[in-house]
């Protein structure tokens, strides 16, 4: 069997993790990396195989296939040169980091043939499959409160600057923007209030968000909120239940009015099936080379794109944002 040739550009923290997921698929060689540190590339090279590449378009030329592993504002660029290239592309989240880039690749990904994958790996992830799943069996949610805290903005160094990042919403918040698309339908209208402490940038946000099927809820996000367990969790309520989730660690489902819960836990998963990170890669592939349908498509990455976009209109304008 060919196998699928797939280039990594960015060989830093996630790269490797989707280099090391890809090298384990028998359907899949690793084939080039490409980093703009140099030893990096080596590095990432010397544990899959690999060829090193000099350049992001050598890379596109020699590849069936590339992960888009680089910081937040150097996404779209190398998204585009590759769609023009008829290859197909896995980019990290976020798929870009303005509105007008998300439409630009979103336009250039629909005129492709090719597979165009967003990096929301907390679709995956099996505690928000399991809450999905519940949603359908005891829903719809009445309400829902959703927390998403980084402990800091220092590590890696980039994380910090917003003309690299986008903004911390862009680079960690957006998560759970798709999520709650991916869990309650999409959001109508988001008020936001937002405010800076520890960082030049807007680093904490509290925001209220009202959904299509007529749902509410609210979000907290705070960039320097410690690394204290759980820095992620979603509260969903509806109809005498109330469903948990801690990271993606657990799951727990109370129904009734006598406090009896159940709890499924993760924790017998490697962080890479925990994450999704395992999955999501698995599901690129099968649409490469099977034709299964893309899992986090172009307009996914859209969407969550203009839903943190509006969150900062939000705050700038005091006003409530409205989205179509
Ligand atoms: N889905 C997730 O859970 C998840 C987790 C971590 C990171 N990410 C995303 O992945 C991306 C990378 O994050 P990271 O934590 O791996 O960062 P990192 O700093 O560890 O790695 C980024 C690498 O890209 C390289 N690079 C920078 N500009 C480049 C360019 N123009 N061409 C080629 N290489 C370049 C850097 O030298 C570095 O090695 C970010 O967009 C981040 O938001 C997603």
């Amino acid at each position: 069997m060919k196998k699928l040739k797939v280039g990594i550009i960015g060989a830093g923290y996630i790269g490797g993790v989707h280099a090391a997921l890809l090298a384990k698929d028998e359907r899949v060689s690793v084939a080039m990396v490409h980093d703009v540190a140099v030893e990096r590339a080596e590095q990432l090279a010397h544990s899959t195989g690999a060829s090193i590449a000099s350049s992001a378009e050598d890379l596109i030329g020699g590849v069936d296939a590339l992960y888009i592993t680089t910081p937040n504002t150097k996404h779209t660029a190398i998204a585009l040169a590759a769609i023009d290239a008829g290859k197909s592309v896995f980019c990290e989240k976020p798929m870009a980091t303005s509105i007008e880039d998300a439409r630009t690749v979103l336009e250039a990904a629909a005129r492709s043939g090719a597979v165009f994958q967003v990096g929301h790996n907390r679709r995956f992830a099996p505690v928000y499959a399991t809450l999905k799943e519940m949603l359908r069996e005891s829903g719809p949610a009445h309400s829902a409160h959703v927390k998403m805290n980084r402990g800091e903005l220092i590590n890696p160094a980039w994380v910090g600057d917003p003309a690299i990042t986008g903004g911390f919403l862009y680079e960690t918040t957006i998560h759970m923007f798709d999520m709650m698309r991916f869990l309650f339908g999409e959001i109508r209208g988001i008020d936001a209030v937002g405010s800076s402490h520890e960082y030049p940038e807007t680093d904490d946000f509290s925001v209220l968000l009202r959904f299509d099927s007529g749902m509410h809820g609210t979000l907290a996000s705070s960039a320097d909120a410690s690394w204290l367990f759980p820095f992620e969790r979603v509260e969903v309520f509806c109809h005498h239940a109330t469903i948990t989730s801690r990271e993606m660690e657990s799951i727990s489902y109370s129904e009734g009015l006598d406090g009896r819960h159940s709890t499924r836990s993760m924790q017998q998963l490697s962080r890479e099936e925990k994450w999704g990170y395992a999955q999501e890669d698995r599901a690129f592939v099968d649409s490469i080379v099977d034709g299964a349908a893309v899992a986090v498509t172009a307009l996914d990455g859209f969407k969550s794109v203009e839903l943190v976009d509006a969150c900062y209109q939000a705050v700038q304008t005091g006003e409530r944002t409205h989205l179509n």
